[in-house]
């Protein structure tokens, strides 16, 4: 079956994980990704968390599923002409190096354009142009730069950073819609563009609420936080709300049975206003349907924590599975807390390919997780990560077409390293 992105080649020039996220979505959706890599030592993460001794690790090959991969010295002379080569025969660029090391290799946007008029180049860096825009970024810090850590946690405490990838991942995923629509406009245009994906913008487009509710502070308290309800002030900033729901329905997180030994035996609850009454009859309190104090979403609002302690007496009894079932027959929004223990065993995630099994010639079997977007026209199947170099032949031969004797100089000069595939050390 065809994909939707057959026949676009990208010169995956990625590392880490913002920007092979992006590559690696772009081959599920059928993309001809060739991974550069240096030689010898390729995409750090091969080597970084490292389970099983002389194989590629689970953080690589999780980010890098049905690319080749090509080892190529890009600041040895024949190397470069490699890297050019792959320019001209490649429609996407992908890249996520530091600031300026692209331009020090030589390929800057201009060299890029007389090489190949329609290459699109897309970047992620940490941020967009302005006072930090020379700065390395990890995760952690575009977290902190694009105002998810200064929201996230409780008011008591700290910031806090999330276990969503949402700096590199979620840049990755911006990055590649970015390049998609520039593909699409290059069919009108014939042109290839930049696209650019800061981190720190990524990061706060996924905090668009936030932003929002720092504009609403400004015109007073912020009545669906929990801590209006406690009459604790309001600074001059958007604060930690804890587990306090995002939107205009008050939610939390809610004791399960089990939960003194269990630390994920908690269930997410919403007190969505329509399924208000069905709510009350189910904890059993349905003096609360007519109450004047409870009946209506604002007068409710003052009174949430002593609402959610209720209706936690009533949780603490059920396990969260259980009470996810009661709850789900009237329309309740819930949802309980799910370990990676559970998600990896949940068995629907399986049926639908969002969790797959993935075999691999080194570390043997493992799961990762599949294509998120499920295109019904445009299946993702899953194939296993490349090991170092192991395309390098192949690559050279059949994409840029070059003949034996030209493969062997390149190969002379030491610009892919060795010619055998191997693992990273
Ligand atoms: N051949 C020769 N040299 C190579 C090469 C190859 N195939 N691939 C990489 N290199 C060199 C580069 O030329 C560069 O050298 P230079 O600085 O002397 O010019 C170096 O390796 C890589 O530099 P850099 O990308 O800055 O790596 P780093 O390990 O110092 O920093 C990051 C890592 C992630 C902090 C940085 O790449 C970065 O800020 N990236 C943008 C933001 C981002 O994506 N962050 C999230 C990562 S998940």
């Amino acid at each position: 079956m065809s994909k939707a992105l057959d026949g676009v080649r990208i010169l995956d020039f990625t590392h880490v994980q913002s920007g092979p996220t992006c590559t690696q979505l772009l081959a599920w959706l059928g993309a001809d990704c060739i991974k550069v890599e240096r030689p010898g030592v390729g995409d750090i993460t091969r080597g970084q968390l490292r389970d099983v001794p002389n194989a590629d690790s689970l953080y690589f090959t999780m980010l890098n599923h049905n690319k080749r991969s090509i080892t190529l010295d890009a600041k040895n002379p024949k190397g470069k002409e490699v890297l050019e080569a792959l320019v001209k025969s490649c429609d996407v660029l992908v890249e996520n190096f530091g600031p300026g090391v692209l331009d020090r290799m030589g390929l800057t946007w201009e060299r890029i354009q007389e090489l190949n008029p329609r290459m699109i180049y897309a970047s992620v860096k940490g941020f967009g142009p302005g006072p930090y825009e020379d700065c390395k970024v990890y995760e952690n810090v575009a977290q902190c730069t694009g105002g998810a850590a200064s929201t996230t946690g409780f008011r008591e405490g700290p910031p806090v950073v999330t276990g969503a990838q949402i700096g590199d991942s979620g840049t990755g995923l911006h990055l590649a819609l970015g390049i998609v629509a520039a593909l699409y406009q290059r069919n009108a245009t014939g042109r290839g563009q930049r696209v650019l994906a800061a981190m720190q913008d990524g990061v706060l487009n996924l905090c668009r609420v936030k932003l929002r509710d720092q504009q609403r502070l400004q015109r007073g308290p912020l009545k669906e936080y929990s801590q209006y309800g406690e009459s604790v002030p309001f600074g001059k900033a958007v604060p930690r709300a804890g587990n306090d729901s995002g939107g205009g329905q008050p939610g939390w997180i809610l004791k399960c049975k089990g939960w003194e030994s269990d630390p994920d035996a908690y269930i997410y609850f919403i007190t969505q206003a329509p399924v208000w009454a069905a709510i009350c009859k189910v904890i059993g309190q349905e003096d609360w349907i007519t109450h004047p104090d409870y009946a209506t979403p604002d007068a409710r609002l003052p009174r949430l924590k002593a609402i959610f302690a209720r209706i936690e007496q009533w949780t603490m009894t059920k396990t969260k599975f259980e009470a996810m079932d009661i709850l789900n027959k009237d329309d309740i929004p819930c949802g309980p807390i799910l370990s990676m223990k559970e998600i990896l065993e949940e068995k629907s995630l399986r049926d639908t390919g969002t969790i797959v099994e993935v075999d691999h010639p080194k570390r043997g079997k493992y799961f990762s997780v599949g294509l998120p977007v499920k295109l019904s026209d445009s299946p993702a199947e899953v194939k296993r990560s490349p090991l170092l170099g192991e395309h390098n032949d192949e690559i050279l031969r059949d994409v840029l077409r070059f003949d034996a004797k030209k493969i062997e100089e390149i190969k002379a000069s030491g610009a892919l390293g060795g010619s055998k595939p191997m693992a990273a050390e």
